[in-house]
């Protein structure tokens, strides 16, 4: 899945007006090792735009190294990070090097930084101010020799003001800021987007060549785009792999279907829904949009993660 995403992207599609200033400020900042904090709703390519800029930073031809902060247990964390010592704990039968060790003359990106718990992010805070870290179990101090790039589809400002992100460690990241803009700012780019995409999974799929009719083209442009150039991409997979002959049309695209927050309002009234069944419609409707990460959907919901699961599970909605 990964190594797909990566391919499919060996283009980089930025011909709209936003795109093309980011990547002005993109080509100041590349050859400095400043702390780059990418930023944007999710699925606008912010993985995308990093591994761009180390391509185009003096560490180019170092390894980039990237680590998913949602998916680091606690306890793992300074073990991935730093490596350990053989004998340092039960499981370390022999000595191993952390991913930090392994981005040396490199780049390490940090993905999903709002999801970092406050201990890791006191220990990464402790990392940018030294530099230098150990081996868990081990003496000898470290140099971190990575350019560090951060990601975040949250708004860390607001994590900040409510205490959930440490202020001290969001100042040490806040240093250049890249705004990756939502799909639906950057019209131009859709339709490039959709052609490189269909071209991709043409060729992945062993497809016939396939061109996409004027009403399908106007249906892309029109759409909102929730889930920004991932959405778009798994629709222009999803139209490969189902349309018959050379055309993708409209009806081949699969668009427009989970209803708009509005509209569900307006039919539950008409329809005579129940709280119990607005709120369950509207649960589902963000878990869509979150694509499913509970603790995103919680946050947009005002709610706690576990009272989060306690509803999906009353409501039978699956996960
Ligand atoms: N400008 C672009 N040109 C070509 N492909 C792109 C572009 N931007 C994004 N993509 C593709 O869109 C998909 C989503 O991008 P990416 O994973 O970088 O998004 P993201 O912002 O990191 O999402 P998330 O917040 O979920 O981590 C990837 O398959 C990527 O290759
Ligand atoms: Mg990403």
């Amino acid at each position: 899945m990964k190594q797909q995403e990566q391919a499919a992207g060996e283009v980089l599609v930025a011909g709209s007006p936003a795109m093309r200033r980011l990547l002005e400020t993109l080509d100041k900042v590349a050859s400095s090792d400043a702390v780059v904090r990418i930023c944007g709703e999710s699925g606008t390519g912010k993985g995308y735009i990093a591994r761009h800029l180390h391509q185009r930073s003096a560490r180019a031809a170092g390894p980039f190294v990237e680590i998913a902060c949602a998916n680091l247990p606690e306890n793992l964390f300074e073990s991935e990070l730093f490596g350990y010592e053989k004998g340092s704990h039960t499981d370390a039968s022999e000595t191993r090097r952390g991913r930090l060790e392994e981005a040396a003359g490199g780049t390490v990106l940090f993905d999903g930084l709002g999801e970092l718990a406050p201990t890791q992010q006191a220990k990464l805070l402790r990392l940018l101010q030294e530099r230098c870290f150990e081996r868990l179990g081990g003496h000898e101090s470290i140099p971190l020799n990575a350019r560090v790039l951060v990601t975040s589809a949250e708004d860390l400002e607001q994590a900040v003001e409510q205490g959930r992100f440490r202020r001290d460690l969001f100042y040490r990241l806040d240093v250049v800021r890249l705004e990756v803009p939502p799909l639906r700012e950057r019209a131009d780019d859709i339709d490039r987007l959709a052609t490189v995409f269909l071209r991709h999974y043409r060729k992945l799929y062993g497809k016939p060549m396939k061109v996409f009719t004027a009403d399908a083209r106007g249906l892309l442009r029109r759409h909102r785009w929730p889930g920004n150039v991932r959405e778009l991409r798994n629709v222009v997979e999803h139209a490969v792999l189902t349309s018959e002959g050379r055309e993708v049309d409209a009806p081949d695209l699969r668009l427009g279907r989970p209803p708009a927050i509005p509209q569900l309002l307006e039919d539950g009234a008409r329809q005579g829904m129940s709280l119990a069944e607005v709120e369950a419609a509207y649960i589902r409707r963000v878990l869509l949009e979150t694509r499913g990460n509970y603790t995103r959907a919680a946050r947009v919901l005002g709610i706690s993660r576990k009272t989060l699961l306690q509803k999906r599970r009353r409501y039978g909605i699956p996960d």
